[in-house]
């Protein structure tokens, strides 16, 4: 049984107890919703990766209330304080990890490093202020599907899995979080919500990037992920017969990212497309070609990986 829990007063306090009691919450992020757990305790850890079905050696970002709280688990290099800024929000830096900080090396992996982020919605903001620790929290799906927005998204994979979701709504930015190593030279490990141009903005420097086909440096990102049930094929301007057409701007499809060809609401509404998609039993879809600058980035790195051969 999974519980639904109102982000009420109630709601918050029910979910801090369970998160407390070492028991999977799953919660609403401007992003994504995650899947949270107390970040200090194995046992709880490893609640996430038992609902998930997660490979072990995928690591988890821990969520945080501030800055200030990161710098307790993490070392600041040069960077870390013009990045943080961008807290709270779309923003995921990987740190290295203090010495005897209290973080289960279950959430590493056993990397000397750490994933944080300061999360930007206000019920992730309450849950943090109310549970008062660390929480590590994946996106709230089955390893290797859709990234969950909303609390319905989250029931459809993980119903009696999880202990319970904070019903928050839709999530605004709707893709993951940005991604950026600055345990070595600032690194993008995952385009996402914050535009990577900014950060390079931010930060004075162009970021290294993998080339494309390269081994992930998130060990996260294999190849196929984000998969809906059916085949996809990219760029597409003219669908094939029977194929389900996803439309961008001009091109207008079946069902449409943005028919003004606004990117922000495109990614708003990426997951939820396609798990409508899914959900209509779709065989093969084709999506109309997306530019990709600004949050045209992520939602093409979704895209080829919805469509990257199944593993
Ligand atoms: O927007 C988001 O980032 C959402 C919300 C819930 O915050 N979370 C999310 O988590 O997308 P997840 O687990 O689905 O993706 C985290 C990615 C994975 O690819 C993982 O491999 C990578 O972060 N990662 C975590 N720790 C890392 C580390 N120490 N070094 C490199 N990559 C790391
Ligand atoms: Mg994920």
């Amino acid at each position: 049984m999974t519980l639904r829990l109102a982000p009420d007063d109630a709601g918050l306090a029910r979910a801090a107890a369970l998160l407390a009691e070492g028991r999977t919450v799953a919660f609403p992020t401007e992003t994504v919703y995650g899947l949270g757990a107390d970040a200090r305790s194995d046992a709880a850890v490893a609640g996430i990766f038992a609902a998930k079905d997660r490979p072990r050696f995928n690591p988890l970002i821990v969520h945080l209330p501030d800055a200030e709280a990161v710098g307790t688990l993490c070392e600041l290099p040069p960077g870390a304080e013009r990045l943080a800024r961008f807290w709270p929000g779309a923003l995921t830096l990987v740190l290295p990890l203090r010495e005897g900080a209290p973080v289960s090396p279950l959430v590493t992996a056993g990397l000397p490093t750490l994933a944080v982020r300061v999360p930007d919605h206000p019920v992730a903001r309450a849950l943090l202020a109310a549970f008062g620790g660390p929480v590590a929290a994946p996106s709230a799906n089955p390893s290797g599907r859709l990234s969950p927005t909303t609390a319905d998204h989250v029931l459809a994979g993980l119903e009696g899995r999880i202990s319970a979701v904070l019903d928050g709504g839709a999530c605004g930015v709707g893709v993951e979080s940005t991604i950026v190593s600055l345990a070595g030279a600032p690194a993008l490990l995952r385009a996402g919500g914050l535009p990577a141009e900014r950060i390079e903005e931010a930060l004075g420097q162009p970021l290294t990037r993998p080339a494309q086909g390269e081994t992930p440096t998130a060990p996260g990102q294999l190849a196929s992920h984000y998969a809906p049930a059916g085949r996809v094929r990219l760029g597409i301007e003219t669908p094939e017969r029977g194929e389900t057409h996803l439309g961008f701007g001009a091109i207008r499809g079946d069902l449409s990212l943005s028919e003004s060809g606004d990117l922000t609401e495109a990614a708003a509404r990426l997951f939820a497309a396609l798990h409508e998609i899914d959900r209509s039993g779709a065989e093969r879809i084709a999506v109309a070609p997306i530019p990709d600058h600004g949050l045209g980035a992520a939602i093409n790195d979704r895209l080829r990986r919805a469509a990257a051969p199944r593993g």
